[in-house]
């Protein structure tokens, strides 16, 4: 049964913020620990159905891991320590665990299957299982191991130089994973763009060298992790809904704190900037492997701007709360370059054109990206759907803060996905007056 959620326009949003863990990290220190000798113990683990899907992959091959409120604590034994799993090794609705797990399965002598949820069954999957294949793992899946069910049997593996056509980190961290499973050869991926590089920084953490400059990652293989402590900061892509939501709604101040800063994320500050908004950023200490800030934010007028290019992967994740801030910006926003937005938890181009103009947005989708034309009042007083997407939920949760009418968002449970807490961390703001 899906759930519908009346939400109402506020007066203004107030107060600070601990944004939950960054889901790309939380999902990695699992995966990492598992396959690392000895104890990892991750503090601020996100606690989303995502990552969640992730422990319970390495709980069915045999990895002992401990989920309690502080802490997750994960008992690793290595490579070896993985055992062939019973079970179908379920996923959920995540990309980030199907991609990641395949270059970790790639190189276990065991063979394993792999679904997910109806969204995962449509996500391409042979950007990773060519290139696992040409490295000696065994995949089949529908349409030539490009969609879910997959089964996979790992094997020997060789090392190989791969020019990837996108720039994605999860098809660069499965090479990598596999890469370390190899001979000691170098394992190469070339990018056309830098994606997010929390791989290439944690598996430093774990002991691991791995070189990477602009868009090239490599790793040499044979190498042992070594547990280790992570604290996982909090997700620049779910500070994004507060940060245009403080941009947007008036007389707001909000402060966000330990948000993870990592250069190969920033693009929604640099937009935020770029589109004059009143933002502060703060450094914080606290992580070794990984920059933390506080950011500020308050209400801000908006001018248009184009979003492309090398940007693109550094804010990927938060476009469709983009295209939200540029309807109350004075001007055109234009984004381009952002093909891979199709193959996301939805086809988000489709997803953000259709809710936004429910709710009387003016904007057109193009075929790599949007338009939006500002600055416009939205509506509301309709129903509008995340289509299960976590992303496209938040995004209108922070729509309604501005619509003239009540808005009624079906299939809100999605949201649990990254951000479980998002509706009463929204609402603990517009209550501060
Ligand atoms: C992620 C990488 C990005 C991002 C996803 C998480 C990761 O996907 O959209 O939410 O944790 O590596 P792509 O690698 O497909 O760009």
């Amino acid at each position: 049964m899906s759930a519908s959620k009346l939400l109402h326009r506020v007066n203004r949003l107030k107060g600070e913020l601990n944004i939950p863990g960054d889901k790309s990290i939380s999902h990695r220190a699992v995966m990492f620990g598992s396959i690392a000798e000895g104890v990892t113990e991750i503090e601020h683990f996100l606690m989303g159905a995502d990552c969640l899907s992730t422990v319970s992959c390495f709980q069915k091959m045999g990895v002992k891991i401990e989920v309690t409120d502080e802490k997750v604590i994960v008992h690793g034994k290595g490579y070896q320590g993985l055992k062939e799993p019973q079970e179908i090794l379920d996923v959920g609705n995540s990309g980030t665990t199907t991609r990641l797990m395949l270059g970790i399965l790639a190189g276990t002598p065991f063979h394993s299957c792999v679904i997910g949820d109806e969204s995962i069954a449509k996500r391409p999957m042979s950007r990773v299982t060519n290139p696992l294949r040409r490295m000696g793992a065994h995949i089949e899946g529908r349409e030539d191991g490009n969609f879910t069910p997959l089964a996979i049997r790992g094997g020997h593996l060789k090392a190989i130089e791969y020019t990837s056509p996108v720039a994605s980190a999860q098809v660069k961290s499965a090479i990598l994973l596999a890469g370390l499973q190899s001979n000691s050869e170098l394992t190469t991926v070339i990018e056309p763009h830098k994606s997010r590089d929390h791989t290439e920084r944690m598996l430093r953490a774990f002991g691991v060298e791995v070189n990477e400059d602009e868009t090239t990652a490599s790793i040499r293989g044979g190498q042992t992790l070594v547990g280790t402590s992570i604290f996982v900061p909090g997700d620049i892509s779910s500070a994004a809904f507060f940060l245009v939501a403080g941009a947007i709604v008036p007389n707001s101040q909000i402060t966000l704190n330990k948000v993870g800063v990592n250069p190969t994320r920033t693009g929604i500050i640099e937009v935020l900037n770029r589109m004059g908004a009143n933002i502060s950023i703060n450094e914080q200490p606290g992580n070794a492997f990984e920059p933390i800030a506080q950011i500020k934010v308050e209400t801000s007028r908006l001018k248009g701007i184009t979003i492309e290019g090398d940007l693109i992967p550094k804010l990927i994740d938060e476009i469709p709360v983009i295209a939200l801030l540029a309807t109350q910006a004075e001007g055109d926003t234009i984004i381009k370059d952002a093909h891979e937005l199709k193959v996301k938890e939805t086809n988000r181009i489709d997803t953000v054109v259709t809710e936004l103009k429910k709710l009387g947005a003016i904007i057109e989708p193009t075929d790599d990206g949007m338009i939006i034309k500002g600055k416009t009042p939205l509506k509301g007083g309709v129903a509008v759907s995340s289509h299960g997407d976590h992303r496209i939920g938040m995004m209108l949760g922070v729509a309604s803060c501005i619509t003239e009418e009540p808005i009624d968002l079906q299939d809100a449970e999605a949201i649990s996905v990254s951000y479980p807490n998002f509706f009463s961390d929204l609402n603990s703001l517009s209550k501060n007056v």
